[in-house]
């Protein structure tokens, strides 16, 4: 097991398999042209598979695939089904529902077991002005295909922000649990910089936890959380909640996710201004043990606590500014997996 400074285990891989996304969530990808990362960079499946393979020997448990969004990386299924054979124990998804209609069955087939739909409103006029793209319908109709598809573990995330969507959480609950869902409330962060965060966009946890009691009665914390960015709530009716609140009650000193982005560098977190270029590594022909010893000594120096750090910034607004966002597209959310 690979502990880092603060005592942390590397036990989850956040795999970014694309920094391209089809919907410009305002909280996400705003911009209307960014930077793309270049194609001859992405990791190959086969280095993909290789890195999992060497982490899963040093105590890895879970890998979230994630993006952009991680249908637009053509085959996709084929990479699941080849994380599958590394055995890792826990294989996930976050992904935003647009073109999973498609493509569910064969992940299901291909060994994924876990996975979670991104889904910020039921309106569509909310979800174009969100999201800058039309694609509501879609998203609601694989949703509906894959609460039928018996995944070990099915759930939504909701971005929360406020003038946007926070009179709908009642209605998304209602909708999670008729489709068999956890739904999950986040709190809007400032990573990446395009995004225009300010304080003020912010629903806090006690917010979200009020509206929930104003309906349910109560919202009772559950114990067991472990390393999970989620706490989770059991509200009046039974049904189980989830509130991601990074922003206000920030769970680094549980933190023990890796993050790789598609073209290979490895980030210690979220708000990591740099990474290890595993990828150059990789691709100077270095052994099993030389990858295996580079991961586990860039973890064992690891310190980062980024979303804590920020609640001590006063003044707080974006995290970068957009003139270093266009010179460095690895500053982004949506290249870091979020
Ligand atoms: P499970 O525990 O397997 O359910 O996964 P997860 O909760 O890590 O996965 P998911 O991708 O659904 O993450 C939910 C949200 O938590 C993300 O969309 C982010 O908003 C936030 N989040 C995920 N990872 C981190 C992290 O490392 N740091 C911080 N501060 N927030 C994170
Ligand atoms: N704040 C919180 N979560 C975010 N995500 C992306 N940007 C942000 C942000 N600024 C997460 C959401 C979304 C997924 C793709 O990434 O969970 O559903
Ligand atoms: Fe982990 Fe960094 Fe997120 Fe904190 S901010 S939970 S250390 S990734």
């Amino acid at each position: 097991m690979l502990l880092d400074r603060r005592g942390r285990a590397l036990t989850t891989l956040r795999l970014s398999v694309t920094d391209r996304c089809n919907l410009r969530c305002t909280y996400c990808m705003p911009e209307a042209h960014y930077t793309w990362l270049e194609k001859p960079h992405l990791l190959s499946f086969e280095e993909l598979a290789r890195v999992v393979r060497l982490l899963r020997v040093q105590g890895l448990e879970k890998v979230r695939i994630t993006g952009g969004e991680p249908l637009l990386r053509q085959e996709l299924p084929k990479l699941v089904g080849m994380l599958a054979q590394s055995g890792v124990p826990q294989l996930a998804m976050t992904s935003n529902g647009v073109l999973l209609e498609k493509h569910a069955v064969a992940l299901r087939e291909a060994g994924l077991q876990r996975l979670t739909v991104s889904l910020d409103t039921l309106r569509p006029e909310v979800f174009s002005r969100l999201a800058q793209r039309s694609e509501l319908d879609k998203v609601l109709s694989s949703l509906r295909l894959v609460s039928g598809l018996a995944f070990e573990d099915f759930k939504i995330d909701t971005v929360v922000v406020r003038g946007v969507n926070e009179e709908e959480l009642l209605e998304l609950v209602r909708f999670a649990g008729q489709l068999g869902a956890e739904i999950r409330f986040i709190e809007y962060m400032d990573v990446g910089g395009a995004t225009r965060w300010e304080p003020g966009l912010v629903v806090s946890q006690e917010e979200i936890l009020e509206r929930l009691r104003s309906s349910y009665g109560s919202a009772q914390p559950l114990p067991g959380r472990g390393s999970a960015p989620a706490e989770r709530f059991q509200l009046g009716n039974g049904q189980v909640v989830g509130v991601v609140a990074s922003v206000t009650h920030p769970f680094c000193a549980d933190c023990d996710r890796l993050r790789l982005t598609a073209d290979g560098q490895l980030l210690l977190c979220l708000y990591a201004r740099t990474g290890l270029d595993l990828r150059e590594i990789l691709r100077s022909g270095a052994g099993d043990e030389e990858v295996s010893q580079r991961i586990g000594e860039f973890w064992m120096g690891r310190q980062d606590q980024g979303a804590v750090d920020r609640t001590r910034v006063s003044q707080r607004s974006g995290y970068v500014s957009l003139e270093e966002l266009r010179a460095d597209p690895r500053l982004e959310m949506h290249t870091r997996g979020g």
